[in-house]
């Protein structure tokens, strides 16, 4: 199973293969802003990527609109395929 380590929290866990950042992160107890719920609309949900660029899914057509670019991604659309480091992005 990947493993997920939130570097910014301290907090490692393993979560399945195919399930979203944001749910290991609920799942982990890190909390990450998540206003539309996860559907891809509101990009409260951004984190940084550390590490493990090549282990989440490729960004959805909802990360390309909102031109976000290397290290963040949405972490409601970002599914696991192997282990990541990652932070939860400050939004100004
Ligand atoms: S929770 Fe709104 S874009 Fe991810």
């Amino acid at each position: 199973m990947p493993r997920v380590t939130f570097a910014d929290e301290n907090k490692t866990a393993e979560c399945p293969a195919g399930k979203t950042l944001l749910a290991c992160a609920e799942q982990m107890g890190v909390r990450v802003s998540h206003v539309c719920g996860g559907d891809g609309a509101c990009g409260t949900c951004r984190i940084e990527v550390v590490e493990g660029w090549g282990n989440l899914t490729p960004p959805t057509p909802d990360e390309t609109y909102k031109e976000l670019d290397p290290p963040y991604r949405l972490s409601c659309q970002s599914k696991l395929v192997g282990d990541v480091i990652v932070k939860v992005a400050k939004i100004e």
